[in-house]
């Protein structure tokens, strides 16, 4: 799927982390609990490789536990790494989240070697809500402090702790393309930046598999049994949802536009029961596949300039587009 990728402060935020994260003891990254391996920024762990990380799974409320339970395990087995579960329900996450800071770096703490904590995440994924609850509203410092950048904010949240915030951050290129999907269907990518029929359907693959029951529930597809539900074709199952909810075009078509916003909307406030779109070894094997992808790709790529290069220059055509150029770099 090509996403039109609007990263924002993409650059600055990079520069800001590589700078900040030298005066780093732990970063905590927010991943959606609904999509934990799709919204972790791989561009983040690139950044400030070796530091010690805490995983927060935010919005557990609307995923699914027992998958919640297997992504926890998954990161608490990884070196340096914590991973807790949290939703904007909680009041008091501060003593979680500082509590697995002192665990993974017990040498800080006290006024002379206070914490110092970096806080990332993609859009939309939570993080101005759970900072909201962590100072109670009160508002975090920005760039007007010596040694803060525009883009950060300080947060003291104990006088031994100091927390860093960024700027929502996504990435340059997405080479997973389920992730892709799953990053548009929860919501963290602008909704003008992908077809959100294609996205519905997607969606759809994976819920009438996984969570047919809530769908049939909330969609009231009473005749429809889970394994029914299973075997259709997404765009029918698509077809019956917008039929089911009366968006009829004229003469009886189904406004597949409308349809898919419906589906997403539903899914994205819970409405079709707590759903996570993706298992660890799921994940793992899409990002098997889209390196694979990606590599042959940029093989490809290099024996073509290498090709090229080696032509003579009265071969080519000023102005000419080789026949398997490929089209601008995809975002998928
Ligand atoms: P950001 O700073 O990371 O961009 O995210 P922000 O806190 O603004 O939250 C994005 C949306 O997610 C908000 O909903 C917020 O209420 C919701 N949200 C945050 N944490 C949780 C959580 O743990 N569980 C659930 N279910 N939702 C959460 P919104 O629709 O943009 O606004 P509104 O509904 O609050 O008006």
């Amino acid at each position: 799927m090509a996403i039109q990728w609007f990263p924002g402060h993409m650059y600055s935020t990079q520069k800001a982390i590589t700078e900040r994260v030298k005066d780093i003891d732990v970063v905590i990254e927010l991943l959606d609990a609904r999509l934990p391996g799709s919204s972790a920024n791989p561009m983040l762990a690139e950044l400030t490789a070796g530091r010690p990380s805490v995983k927060v799974l935010n919005k557990q409320d609307l995923a699914d536990p027992a998958q919640t339970a297997r992504w926890l395990a998954h990161y608490n087995a990884l070196p340096a790494t914590r991973a807790i579960g949290l939703d904007a329900s909680q009041t008091t996450p501060a003593q979680q989240l500082v509590k697995a800071c002192h665990e993974l770096s017990p040498n800080r703490g006290g006024m002379a070697k206070p914490m110092r904590v970096l806080i990332c995440g993609i859009p939309n994924v939570g993080k101005s809500t759970l900072i909201n609850t962590l100072t109670g509203g009160r508002k975090a410092k920005t760039g007007d402090e010596a040694g803060i950048t525009k883009l950060e904010q300080r947060i003291v949240l104990a006088d031994d702790f100091y927390l860093w915030d960024t700027p929502g951050m996504l990435w340059p290129r997405i080479i997973v393309p389920k992730s892709g999907y799953n990053l548009a269907a929860s919501g963290a990518v602008g909704r003008n930046a992908f077809d959100e029929e294609e996205v519905a359907l997607e969606l759809l693959d994976y819920l009438k598999v996984h969570y047919a029951a809530g769908v049939a529930t909330r969609f009231k597809l009473v005749e429809l049994d889970t394994e029914t539900m299973a075997g259709m074709k997404d765009e029918d199952l698509l077809d019956t949802i917008g039929r089911k909810r009366g968006a009829l075009l004229g003469k009886g078509k189904v406004n597949l536009q409308k349809t898919a916003e419906i589906v997403m909307h539903e899914f994205r406030a819970g409405n079709l029961g707590r759903i996570t779109l993706e298992t660890p070894e799921e994940f793992a094997q899409w990002l098997a596949a889209g390196q694979r992808a990606d590599a042959e790709r940029a093989a490809k790529k290099a024996a073509r300039s290498k090709k090229g290069k080696a032509k003579p220059a009265s071969d080519s055509m000023p102005g000419a587009v080789p026949e398997d150029a490929p089209a601008d770099d995809p975002q998928d």
